[in-house]
């Protein structure tokens, strides 16, 4: 009801963008096929609270545009069903869009007006390179859900190793589950690890936030360790290394599980403080002139 009234109240270029993605769901309303080949495994859908660890993050991206969440233009270019739609929805984004349409071919054709990339890519074949390639090319930022060891192939390096500092990780201190449709994924092809329910949490995922330039990846990241210090979310831990990524999990996982970035916040602010206590305290050198 609240998604449907904000619908109307937007303009043009949001109704192209959602319009479009309409077509792809009036086929895939109940058993999508898809347009493109797949790999039956592939099929996985990420759970909501994946993507309530992303939102800082949405929201400083939508401040960089100077354009309110909800009309922030998010685009996941791998499609399973689409629920990934309703997901952020209920998180106020409410122009996303997640078609039934191949995103290679998509990249020939011209890609959709977005002003940041979000998706859960699949694992198979050469996907994921190839999404990863994509989204070095990219402008736009680009906040993908991979699983940890996909920064230790010899193609991520080749590809962000000179723009590892235009990265940072997000990840949960519980592992996240995915979801393989019924409809999409037979029961004589799910493998063991997956519950009756179609769930899986297979390994260790965490979200790579890209930030091309002219993002200033520092000042961001500083903005978004300081927002998630005082508004969450607190069961997750922010790292600009993947190394620190696993050592801020098993430090806040010892400490009893909730993460605690207002501690980093303030530990932050204190050094702050202290270093210009000292600059204040220094006793001045005759004969010398400091500059700030
Ligand atoms: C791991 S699922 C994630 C789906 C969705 N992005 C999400 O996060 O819930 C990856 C999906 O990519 C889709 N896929 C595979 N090849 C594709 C292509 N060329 N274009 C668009 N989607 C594709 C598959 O159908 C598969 O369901």
């Amino acid at each position: 009801m609240v998604a449907s009234k904000r619908r109307l109240r937007t303009g043009n270029r949001k109704k192209t963008f959602a319009r479009k993605q309409h077509v792809g769901r009036k086929i895939s309303s109940t058993s999508p096929v898809h347009s493109f080949q797949t790999d039956v495994l592939d099929h996985a859908e990420t759970e909501p609270r994946a993507y309530c660890h992303v939102v800082p993050v949405l929201q400083l991206v939508s401040k960089h545009f100077q354009i309110k969440p909800n009309k922030l233009q998010i685009w996941d270019p791998y499609f399973c069903k689409g629920t990934m739609v309703k997901h952020l929805a209920d998180l106020g984004f409410h122009s996303v869009r997640n078609v039934n349409e191949d995103f290679y071919k998509v990249q020939q054709t011209g890609v959709p007006d977005h002003h940041v990339l979000l998706t859960n890519p699949p694992y198979s074949s050469d996907h994921l390179e190839r999404c990863l390639t994509f989204c070095v090319e990219s402008t736009k930022p680009c906040i993908l859900l991979l699983p940890c060891w996909v920064a230790k192939k010899p193609y991520f390096s080749k590809l962000f190793g000179c723009r590892d500092n235009h990265i940072f990780f997000i990840a949960s201190l519980q592992r996240y589950n995915y979801t393989m449709p019924a409809d999409l994924v037979p029961e004589s092809c799910k493998p063991s690890w997956v519950g009756d329910d179609g769930q899986t949490s297979p390994f260790q995922s965490c979200w790579y936030v890209y930030l091309p330039p002219p993002f200033k990846p520092g000042i961001f990241f500083e903005n978004l360790k300081c927002n998630m210090a005082k508004s969450g979310p607190f069961d997750c831990v922010l790292a600009k290394r993947l190394q620190s990524v696993k050592w801020k999990l098993k430090k806040t996982r010892a400490q009893g599980g909730q993460g605690r970035p207002e501690a980093e916040c303030h530990d932050q602010e204190k050094r702050k403080r202290k270093k210009h206590r000292q600059k204040c305290e220094r006793p001045a050198v005759p004969g010398t002139v400091e500059f700030d």
